[in-house]
């Protein structure tokens, strides 16, 4: 099945012809549907609020307090699409990783994978583990009525990075020693990290997401060639693994120009690209047959409202001969940034695109 059959899951049909899934789907669209990553966080005063006192994960385990999150911007902001409220390392949190969010850091593993013997950490994912993940959709599908929502993993190669060394990393020094130093025992980790992946991306999908995003946000350190070798049979394998439900696959990676080729390959049918390049040449980069999402540069909402807007313009007119263009930011939304620059910028696609 591809993405433009409907999918095996029911969905309301408001959901099915919402601008977001048929932009992602390739029809034409009343207008250029907008979400935002990292629309639901910081920027919010009233996410601050709501998690006051909770620690990252925590909330990520509670159905109503998610529920309530990724809710938020939609009220606010009017975008076309939530996106479920979790993080990249819950599923590898629920099948006993060693792990927490700090916060201003990021994730933080207490015993890095380095060695075979380290890869007893990761076994399978089953549903039972995010049953919370499960009833937290069911309650948000019921509330979102037409608007998507989108589920999402972080890509097997992003995971294994911040498995191995043990936090963020600018350099990737251990995973790269790995890569190029274990090739049996790198692909062994990939092919691990991608059955789990893609077991929490069918919860999310069968639980009633209309959409997922695959986050390989650091692949962007690698070359084409390496990224071809190592990474991307995993990520492959990944979007395999989901291609029945029929419902639109969507990639995205930081610095990912040299990639958005393979990227697409990997079996996407809509290609993240961040602010570097601009979707006319992304598109000739990934070629026919996909849709491509963003690519504000985030930044760019610090400035005065007109400096947006010109911005915005030059997106759109580079996004105007493409086959599909779902409007968002090259990367996640800043947490200083102004919502109420945000909330601006949906109208201001929103009209500017109207046909
Ligand atoms: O609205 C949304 O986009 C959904 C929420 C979301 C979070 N994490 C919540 C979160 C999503 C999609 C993610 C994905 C994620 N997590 C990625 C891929 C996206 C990207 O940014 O490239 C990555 C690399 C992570 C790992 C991670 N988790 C980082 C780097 C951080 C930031 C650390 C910090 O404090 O600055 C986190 C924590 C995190 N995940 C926060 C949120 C809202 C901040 C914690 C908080 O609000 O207390």
């Amino acid at each position: 099945m591809s993405a433009n059959d409907r999918p095996v899951t029911g969905q309301p049909t408001a959901t099915y012809d919402s601008a977001f899934l048929k932009a992602c789907r390739r029809e034409s669209v009343p207008h250029t549907p907008v979400w935002f990553m990292r629309q639901a966080g910081r920027s919010l005063p009233e996410y601050r609020k709501v998690r006051e006192g909770v620690p990252m994960l925590e909330s990520c385990m509670r159905p109503e307090l998610v529920t309530e999150i990724t809710l938020q911007p939609v009220r606010r902001h009017g975008v076309d699409a939530a996106i479920y409220f979790s993080d990249i390392v819950v599923p590898l949190k629920a099948i006993g990783v060693d792990l927490d969010i700090k916060p201003g850091v990021g994730p933080v593993v207490g015993h890095p994978i380095r060695t075979r013997a380290d890869l007893a950490q990761l076994r399978d994912l089953t549903p039972e583990d995010v049953s919370y993940v499960t009833e937290a959709i069911g309650m948000l599908t019921a509330e979102l009525g037409g608007t998507p929502l989108i589920g999402f993993a972080g890509a097997p190669f992003t995971l294994a990075s911040y498995l191995i060394e043990g936090g963020p990393s600018r350099t990737y020094e251990n995973t790269k020693a790995l890569m190029y130093g274990d090739v049996q025992l790198w692909a062994d980790l990939l092919d691990r990290l991608a059955d789990i992946t893609a077991a929490f991306l069918k919860v999310q999908i069968e639980a009633g997401a209309s959409a997922i995003q695959l986050f390989d946000s650091w692949a962007g350190a690698l070359a084409p060639a390496d990224y071809r070798r190592s990474v991307l049979p995993a990520s492959a394998k990944v979007f395999g693994a989901v291609e029945e439900y029929g419902v639109p696959r969507i990639h995205f990676g930081v610095g990912t120009g040299e990639l958005l080729g393979p990227m697409g390959e990997a079996g996407a049918d809509v290609v993240g690209v961040d602010w570097r390049v601009p979707l006319d040449e992304a598109a000739r980069r990934v070629g026919p047959g996909k849709a491509l999402q963003g690519n504000l540069d985030p930044a760019i909402l610090f400035a005065p409202r007109e400096a947006v807007e010109a911005k915005t313009r030059e997106v759109l007119d580079a996004a105007a001969r493409l086959e599909g263009h779902v409007f968002n930011l090259g990367h996640g939304v800043m947490p200083s940034t102004d919502p109420d620059a945000l909330t601006r910028l949906v109208e201001y696609v929103h009209t500017r695109t109207a046909r």
